[in-house]
């Protein structure tokens, strides 16, 4: 058991601006908005943090679980986190404190045993069944090269939505993954202070056992971004590259991270999957896997709502239509389509609500949500009103769902 700390001893928390992929999850998972960020480095704040370890599970890296016993009046303060590089090493304490009366503060590691349910709208925890994960195989230290062995446009030719389907391959490099985790990109070159760029995070898009059954490899959904989220013309440093990459070129690869948004690997699990654009990675990763195995018999049902602007612009379109229908329940929604009302996903949840609440009722069903931010309140706002017309209480649900790591948000 730890002994409790002095009073003028402060565990700090702190991350690690080496490992952190900038994801913001630990930002959107802190319930008490003690994080912060610029474009250097995520920070924590030493006067708000009460080490309640919300944000340490669902932190894709582990980058979020460092800890520093300081002086209280010498915590690390913001400005100089935001400047650093790297962790700074451990401070021997003065010999006093250690014999010092006991703060009445809670500790980090008795929290650890509750965590509290954080301000984000998913579970921090994976369903139950999922498999173990591995995470942070290959860092910014020391990367992993893997080998382009496909790049494909997956959207119509003559749309603005450039996205891209690329193969990676590690050789004989072992890169083990699971559907819904992801791995991190590192563009050449260097941002505008002369540092070499951050990592990017793309989710894969194809299952465990490789975009090729069988082989050492995996694919990405990238899309090229050319504006920003104001609409601004805006060139993406690595979605720019991965989209322009060739054949036999070699790729700088870190992970792989997530641990929470896993697929549930019990048999009969149904999966209700909601997304936008390229948030159709982990999707079709997902699918990939229970299509590999439908001979089994194990595959519970698969519920997808799917947003695009268009058909052309909706990536995967054919192959996904290709599916059976007893296999996936398929439901498109179109925003920018001609002659078409404009359809949100939220829009097409309302309209199978049934369906929706049929799903809902059964345990062994997990949801997942990824794409654009956006969409997060308008699906919450959806699930709420599909439960809420069946009599039941959504706020009940939702923590059941939370707790029981059967609802994940991966947004941008
Ligand atoms: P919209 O036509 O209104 O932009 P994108 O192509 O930009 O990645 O977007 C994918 C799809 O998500 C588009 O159909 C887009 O519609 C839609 N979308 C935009 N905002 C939201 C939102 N708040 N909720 C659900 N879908 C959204």
């Amino acid at each position: 058991m730890n002994a409790p700390l002095p009073a003028e001893v402060l565990k700090q928390h702190l991350i690690d601006p080496e490992i952190c992929i900038r994801c913001n999850t630990c930002e959107e998972t802190c319930p008490i908005k003690a994080i912060t960020h610029d474009s250097n480095n995520y920070v924590v704040d030493p006067e708000i943090c009460n080490g309640c370890m919300a944000c340490v599970p669902p932190c894709p890296t582990g980058a979020i679980d460092n800890w520093r016993l300081m002086v209280r009046t010498e915590a690390y303060g913001l400005q100089e986190q935001l400047g650093w590089e790297e962790l700074p090493g451990e401070k021997a304490l003065p010999e006093a404190m250690a014999a010092a009366p006991a703060s009445d503060e809670p500790d980090a590691t008795e929290a650890a045993i509750a965590p509290p349910l954080s301000a984000a709208p998913g579970a921090t925890v994976p369903p139950w069944s999922a498999a173990h994960p591995y995470v942070n195989l290959y860092t910014h230290k020391a990367p992993m090269t893997a080998t382009v062995v496909g790049n494909y446009r997956v959207t119509g030719a003559d749309t603005e939505s450039d996205i891209h389907h690329i193969v990676l391959d590690f050789g004989e490099l072992p890169f083990p993954v699971l559907e819904g985790q992801s791995i991190g990109i590192l563009p050449p070159g260097v941002d505008a202070q002369g540092r070499p760029h951050h990592a990017r995070q793309y989710s894969l898009a194809s299952p465990r056992d490789g975009e090729r059954a069988g082989y050492n490899n995996l694919s990405l959904t990238v899309k090229r971004v050319t504006e920003d989220h104001a609409g601004a013309a805006a060139h993406g440093v690595c979605s720019n590259y991965l989209c322009d990459l060739a054949k036999n070129d070699k790729v700088q690869v870190i992970g792989p991270f997530g641990n929470t948004f896993l697929m549930p690997n019990h048999p009969r699990a149904n999966l209700i999957m909601i997304c936008t654009g390229t948030g159709s990675a982990p999707m079709r990763a997902m699918t990939e896997r229970y299509r590999r195995r439908i001979e089994t018999g194990e595959n519970g049902r698969l519920l997808l709502f799917f947003g695009a602007r268009t058909e052309r612009e909706l990536p995967y379109f054919g192959p996904l239509m290709k599916l059976p229908r007893d296999f996936i329940d398929i439901n498109l929604a179109l925003s920018r389509e001609t002659g078409q009302p404009k359809r949100y996903v939220q829009d097409l949840i309302r309209d199978r609500a049934d369906a929706v609440r049929e799903l809902l009722a059964d345990r062994n069903t997990c949801i997942y949500v990824c794409g654009l931010k956006g969409m997060e309140l308008g699906v919450l706002d959806a699930l709420r009103e599909v439960t809420l017309q069946a009599g039941q209480d959504w706020s009940i649900l939702h923590d059941a769902l939370r707790r029981e790591g059967r609802l994940h948000f991966e947004t941008y």
